[in-house]
């Protein structure tokens, strides 16, 4: 007998014509839970023309991922989207000899020895912000960790301290990733070119943004190489007649790797501070690891092997608010997984977050416990139940550099200050291209008294 070829179930609260849009678009974090809930793969329809295939089951995801990444291209739509009417640029790209053209060339920028120079950095540059900081002062813990990675990479990527105070440069990402989330978020975006509000503010603020990165490119002509992505970039050869990066794609990659690695980590040591004020008892057993191992001093890699329930805490923030919350995908040709024929052109969105609180992977999964990531309580896992970095050769490029980041800045600060959420009530959470508290976070400091 011939195996009977299924199809996913389908989400059935719809209205005509709009489909899944309305529900969707009222709660849209509310909206990717239930979706999980409903069933591991689950067919959704935004509007009359817009179908996806949402993924909960880390098998599939795994086929999409790893087993046939190459099929598996960014959604076209998303893509051009992205695109904001520029170039193709970054990793935004549905070719295959294209993403990994940029990621053999940006790749020198990551590898592990240099990465272990990098973490002076990342304790230097905390231990700044944290000697900024006063007594008894409320700061929005979100803002400050974005200023402190974005400088984080200004130092590592493009050896310069960048300059967080430029007026709007640092919310031009905000902007645009808001911009695209919006554009996506719709059934018929609108154009970027229509003089609205919004439109003018985005295209004001990616002109300071573009400034401010063309500074950096025309300070390096004049100082001269230093070994680091910029250099990689600035000598880039596109193809075999050596054509070089234009300097509107050079500051389009730079934007990208700004983007890609200031507001991931920050987010994730955002949310990790206001948990910590949450949970005295995961708060007291950090503290109490991180004084066992560094006894007052400043961290260092040689220490983080000492620190198992420090990458505990950040794994199990990174399960709960994975910044990355969603990704989507295109089925380049027909393919066919486990009963499944999937057809050339199914669009799938990858449903990171209800991946990670789904009750058929993780025990008791809204509740904040590191110690689920202890070896022993991990065995039994499934190896793709946590990926928020993604899986297969596309994941994130700089996930040991966020971790490694995320595990020497959060001692630095913790051994200096003790916060507190100011609020009364949780803070909401807001989607956009990454997921982030809708109104900042906002903190007491109590700073610690060193002997
Ligand atoms: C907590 C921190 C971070 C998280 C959760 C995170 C997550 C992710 C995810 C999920 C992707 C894949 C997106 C997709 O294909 O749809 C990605 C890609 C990427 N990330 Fe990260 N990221 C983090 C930090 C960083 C940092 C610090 C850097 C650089 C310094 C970085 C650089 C990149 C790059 C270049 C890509 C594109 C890789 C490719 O397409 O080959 N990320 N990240």
């Amino acid at each position: 007998m011939l195996a009977q070829s299924r199809q996913p179930i389908r989400r059935a609260d719809g209205v005509p014509v709009f489909h899944d849009f309305l529900t969707y678009r009222r709660d849209p974090l509310q909206f990717w839970s239930s979706t999980g809930e409903i069933a591991p793969v689950c067919r959704i329809r935004w509007g009359p023309s817009l179908e996806y295939w949402v993924l909960t089951d880390p098998d599939f995801m795994q086929h999409v991922l790893q087993t046939r990444v190459k099929n598996y291209v960014r959604e076209r739509r998303l893509m051009h989207l992205n695109r904001m009417g520029g170039p193709e640029l970054m990793f935004n790209t549905d070719k295959w000899d294209e993403w990994l053209w940029r990621r053999r060339l940006m790749q020198p920028a990551f590898p592990r020895n240099e990465i272990v120079g990098f973490c002076q950095t990342f304790t230097d540059q905390a231990a700044s912000l944290a000697a900024q900081w006063r007594d008894g002062v409320a700061v929005d813990v979100v803002h400050e960790m974005k200023t402190l990675t974005m400088r984080v990479i200004g130092k590592t990527m493009f050896s310069v301290d960048i300059d967080t105070d430029v007026a709007g440069f640092q919310e031009s990402f905000e902007a645009t990733s808001q911009l695209v989330f919006e554009r996506a978020s719709s059934i018929v975006p609108l154009p970027l070119w229509l003089p609205t509000p919004n439109n003018r503010t985005v295209k004001h603020l990616m002109s300071v943004r573009t400034r401010t990165l063309s500074k950096i490119v025309s300070e390096r002509a004049q100082n001269g190489p230093q070994g680091d992505l910029l250099d990689m970039l600035i000598g880039a050869k596109l193809e075999e007649n050596g054509k070089q990066f234009s300097a509107e794609q050079l500051v389009g990659e730079m934007s990208g790797i700004v983007f890609a690695g200031h507001e991931t980590t920050a987010l994730t040591m955002a949310w990790l501070f206001y948990l910590l004020s949450q949970h005295p008892h995961v708060e007291q057993t950090l503290r109490a690891e991180i004084a066992q191992a560094l006894q007052g001093r400043m961290p260092t890699l040689a220490d983080l092997p000492n620190m198992p329930y420090t990458e505990c805490v950040i794994n199990e923030v990174l399960r709960l608010y994975p910044p990355v919350y969603v990704t989507i995908r295109e089925a380049d040709e027909a393919d066919t997984f486990a009963d499944y024929d999937i057809a050339k052109g199914t669009r799938f969105i990858l449903n990171i977050r209800g991946l990670h609180r789904s009750a058929q992977h993780w025990h008791r999964p809204a509740e904040f416990d590191p110690t689920r990531f202890l070896p022993e309580n991990s065995q039994k896992r499934h190896k793709w139940a946590f990926m928020p970095f993604l899986g297969g050769p596309k994941k994130c490029l700089g996930d040991v550099f966020a971790m490694l980041e995320m595990q020497l800045v959060v001692p630095t600060i913790l051994q200096r200050y003790r916060l507190r959420y100011t609020g009364t009530t949780p803070p909401k959470e807001a989607p956009s291209f990454v997921m982030h508290p809708a109104a900042g976070i906002r903190m007491r400091l109590e700073a610690i008294l060193q002997n």
